[in-house]
């Protein structure tokens, strides 16, 4: 495994990630801990979290940190892995109990250390930003948490780069620590949010790239195709939705057609595109049993040659209204 300076920060990651939202609700704790323990043993060393996972229907939000914290006081292995985490969502119908304000940001730290069963989060993330609070004051707590100790880095997740841009004014006039990382939505048929302006934004401030759903949430495997009915799975109607649109068929099945002519999945040459852009630090990944995350970290080994990768972009580009300034 060949790891990853995060951005500028001091500290390394494997070139994947482990998404943990699906603990919980999609599959049990018992589940949970196999893939996790699989996950070290492919030498990951870095896992996804957020304080509401698993906010479902059959589950509640702080399970899938529940059930991390639970493995890690099991496994004793706190010291070699990268926890990431991320506040911001409702923790329970209380109108304070979500946000960004100093307040909350307390509260959620406290909150997730508590599940995690441990002293500190490495990578300390917003899940957006909440219109509702000054973005100073939100840094000036989350800065706290960094000198007491309690958190490491801090990162941002499904942020406009003039959000970011504004933050990092904000941390340098006051000396507070800024968001060393992002995390957007990234994969061969979302491209643009990365690759629009939030590109510029990461290379001139060098900051990490966490990206999530490199497989559009499950679209882009061979349970989908235009010609079948939705596959039995919770994420079907979302991919429906969100996904089926022509222009995401083509690529889905250029997609399906080079995993054919190579002889391995899908999931592998979604991945393995990922894997090919240098703006990405490390792909987070969802994997609802030992066998999906076996084969998605096969994607470690899959090598795209230089017309697939042409032939994958191509099919996959986008078009700006406001091309001239691209
Ligand atoms: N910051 C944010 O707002 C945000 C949002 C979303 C996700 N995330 C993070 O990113 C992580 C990954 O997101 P994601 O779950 O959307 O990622 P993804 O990798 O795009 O999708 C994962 C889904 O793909 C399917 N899948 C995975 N491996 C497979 C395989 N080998 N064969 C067949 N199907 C496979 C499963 O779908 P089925 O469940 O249908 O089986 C799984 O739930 C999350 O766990 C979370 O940590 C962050």
């Amino acid at each position: 495994m060949k790891f990853k300076r995060l951005g500028s920060t001091g500290i390394k990651i494997s070139p994947i990630i482990l998404g943990t939202m699906q603990f919980g609700w999609r599959i049990n704790e018992e589940e949970s801990f196999k893939v996790m323990d699989k996950a070290i043993e492919l030498g990951i060393n870095c896992f996804d979290t957020a304080d509401i996972y698993s906010r479902r229907a059959n589950s509640y939000p702080g399970k899938s940190e529940e059930i991390i914290g639970k493995w890690l006081k099991d496994r004793k292995i706190r010291n070699d892995l990268i926890l990431a985490t991320k506040l911001r969502g409702a923790m329970s119908d209380d109108i304070n109990d979500k946000g960004l304000s100093r307040r909350h940001v307390r509260q959620a730290i406290v909150g997730s250390l508590k599940r995690l069963q441990t002293n500190w989060v490495d990578l300390y993330q917003i899940h957006s930003f909440d219109n509702d609070t000054e973005i100073e004051e939100t840094l000036h707590a989350l800065n706290i948490l960094v000198d007491e100790g309690l958190v490491n880095y801090l990162g941002a997740s499904n942020v406009h780069p003039w959000q970011l841009v504004e933050s990092f004014w904000i941390s340098e006039k006051y000396g507070y620590a800024r968001f060393e990382t992002v995390q957007p939505p990234y994969c061969i048929i979302r491209r643009m949010l990365v690759e629009h302006q939030m590109c510029h934004v990461i290379k001139k401030y060098r900051i990490g790239v966490i990206s999530y759903s490199p497989l559009a949430g499950g679209f882009l495997t061979e349970r989908y195709s235009r010609e079948q009915s939705l596959p039995d799975t919770p994420r079907g109607e979302g991919a429906q939705k969100r996904y089926f649109t022509d222009k995401r068929w083509k690529i889905h099945e250029s997609v399906r057609e080079i995993a054919e002519s190579k002889d391995v999945k899908m999931t592998q040459i979604a991945l393995a595109w990922v894997l090919t852009k240098d703006i990405i630090t490390a792909p987070i990944i969802g994997a609802n049993s030992v066998k999906q995350l076996e084969e998605n970290i096969g994607a470690l080994e899959i090598k795209l040659e230089e017309n697939e990768i042409k032939k994958l972009d191509e099919i996959s580009d986008w078009i700006p209204d406001f091309e001239a300034i691209r």
